[in-house]
């Protein structure tokens, strides 16, 4: 489904990204780990476009997408989470997810101007959605409070139900679990698993073994941008360069 292929990126002098490719297989959960300022966010920085001058190719579908800005990425059906949630502070959850309905997101001027009921329309059809999103994780009380008024497992729990309400087929999670309650941890684990059953692919940084080995498919291991090993968590746990880069870290 995308094809990273010898990816280089530096930033201020520093090499951060080293020659690196992986294939993503669709429908699949893709463990991206390694060691912290292995390189891993900014790989997610780059396949979604917040960063535009690495050098290599990204392709999604075998469209190539490197360089396009964040907002066409997302358009074109990848859509990612931040390691500190980023929801929209000054807004409520219910508008938060709203903002990520593609029928809101993709809106044009002229349908903003000229269409006021249609907007109307799509914005209650959204705003049902995400009422249900809110209910089935239990916090549908939450639905009017600013985000910023939200816990941190809160706001993580949000940024991935707005997730369920865009179209995106490639999901980017940064460290969706950590610093989370076992409760809060089981929670997203469903939703993950949902986001699989619901047709989507995943790719997923995470530092909790257990839960890579439990979750993922497939594992990519990085170690200062270069990619150490892929394959079966079973099969890197075993590999030599893998356990030196923890151990050295
Ligand atoms: N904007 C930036 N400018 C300079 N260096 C950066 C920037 N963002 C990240 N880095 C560096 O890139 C490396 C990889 O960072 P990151 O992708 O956040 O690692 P990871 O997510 O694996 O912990 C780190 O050495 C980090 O210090
Ligand atoms: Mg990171």
């Amino acid at each position: 489904m995308l094809k990273v292929h010898n990816i280089n990126l530096s930033l201020g002098g520093l090499k951060i990204l080293n020659d690196l490719s992986f294939e993503i297989e669709e429908g699949k959960i893709t463990g991206l780990i390694g060691p912290n300022g292995a390189g891993k966010s900014t790989v997610f920085n780059v396949v979604t476009g917040l960063i535009s001058f690495a050098t290599g190719s990204v392709q999604l579908r075998k469209q190539d997408i490197l360089g396009a800005p964040s907002y066409q990425v997302s358009r074109m059906g990848i859509m990612r989470t931040f390691q500190d949630a980023q929801v929209l502070p000054q807004i409520s959850v219910l508008e938060n997810l709203i903002s990520a309905s593609p029928l809101i997101r993709d809106a044009s001027l002229f349908q903003v101007f000229f269409r006021p009921k249609m907007m109307e329309r799509m914005k209650a059809e959204a705003a049902e959605k995400a009422r249900e999103l809110l209910k089935k994780v239990g916090i549908e009380e939450k639905s009017n409070v600013l985000a910023q008024d939200l816990s941190y497992g809160q706001s993580k729990l949000v940024e991935i139900l707005k997730v369920f309400m865009s179209d995106a087929e490639l999901v980017f999670l940064d460290e969706p679990f950590s610093g989370l309650y076992p409760e809060m941890i089981k929670v997203i684990k469903g939703l993950v698993y949902e986001l699989i059953e619901s047709g989507r692919t995943v790719v997923l940084v995470e530092h909790n073994m257990k839960l890579i080995e439990e979750v993922c498919d497939h594992v990519v291991v990085l170690d200062f941008g270069t990619k150490l090993a892929e394959g079966k968590f079973e099969e890197v746990r075993e590999n030599k360069d893998v356990v030196n880069a923890y151990l050295g870290h």
